[in-house]
């Protein structure tokens, strides 16, 4: 088994029904912060962590996501007449990117999706990222699990302390702290109500996994929700081998629900330097009461 991370997985399956009536046709993946769909972002995370080989988990109405990364012949030749070449570039620079996609018939949970990689991962160690969870281009999160992995040649699972009553929406872990920032799982629940959690240690949305966890998956039954968890194949990985954490402490958004999705929204657009003299001012407004 190569000890290093090539390849990054998707999940991008899911119904997003938190975003409804948005996602009824649309995949939630690609709703745009500022200017670029959800997706991209992670995209753009995994390929400057040198993980060059990306696989999709899509499902029913996602079709849009493989147009997104694919050449598109009329605008190119559009943007070309009209000059517009560094946006040409930044748009088929994503073209580039090595992608694989694979099909979930059914969106039976992030357990369930992260299986059907199985033929593109093979036997090697991967990343998981959930493109919903953003976080912010300062932080280095994947890298140091990328780098972390090298040393510890096990699964690792970013982790961040949430507020304890926002723990049911949550795999927290119980574990035992190793080095710096790094735990040891002893244990690991999904969505605990916030008495029975082990820690205030919350699961987020980047993972490297290593592929003897395919197998457990094959075999899982329905968890939490009636899908098939990804925490609980975890729970059953822990019985054979180390897992460990690694606690993040820097900016997350969590854009899979509606407020996170907004507050991204406008940190993003506060830092682009198109848009943030205006919207700042606009924002400040906004906040005073003001009328527009
Ligand atoms: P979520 O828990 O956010 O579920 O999935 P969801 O369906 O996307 O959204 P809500 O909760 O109904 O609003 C986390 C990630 O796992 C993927 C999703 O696409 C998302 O990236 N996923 C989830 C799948 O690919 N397949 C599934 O069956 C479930």
């Amino acid at each position: 088994m190569p000890d290093i991370i090539r390849k990054a997985v998707f999940p991008a399956a899911g119904l997003g029904t938190r975003f409804l009536p948005a996602t009824k046709a649309s995949p939630k993946e690609m709703l745009p912060i500022v200017d670029k769909p959800m997706i991209q972002y992670g995209v753009e995370e995994a390929v400057s962590c040198g993980l060059r080989e990306i696989v999709i988990v899509t499902g029913k109405h996602k079709r849009n996501i493989e147009d997104h990364f694919d050449y598109a012949f009329e605008l190119e030749h559009k943007l070309r007449k009209s000059g517009k070449h560094t946006l040409l570039e930044e748009i088929n620079r994503l073209c580039r990117v090595n992608i694989a996609y694979i099909r979930q018939g059914y969106a039976l949970g992030l357990g369930h999706a992260i299986s059907c990689a199985r033929p593109c991962v093979n036997n090697e160690p991967f990343a998981v990222i959930l493109s919903d969870d953003i976080i912010d281009t300062d932080d280095t999160l994947l890298k140091d699990m990328v780098s972390l992995y090298k040393k510890l040649k096990a699964p690792i699972l970013a982790l961040e302390r949430v507020p304890r009553q926002a723990v049911h929406r949550y795999g927290v872990i119980d574990g035992t702290p190793v080095g710096k920032g790094v735990y040891r799982l002893n244990g690991v629940v999904e969505k605990p109500a916030p008495e029975r959690a082990p820690s205030n240690m919350a699961i987020i949305g980047r993972y490297i996994l290593t592929p003897d966890i395919f197998d457990i998956l094959a075999k899982a039954k329905p968890g939490k929700g009636g899908e098939i968890q990804l925490t609980d194949a975890i729970g059953g990985l822990l019985k054979k081998r180390p897992v460990y954490g690694y606690l993040f402490k820097g900016k997350r958004y969590d854009a899979g629900d509606k407020l996170g999705y907004l507050k991204a929204t406008v940190d993003f657009a506060l830092r682009n330097p198109e848009l943030a003299g205006p919207f700042r001012s606009f924002v400040l407004d906004a906040a005073r009461g003001l009328k527009h």
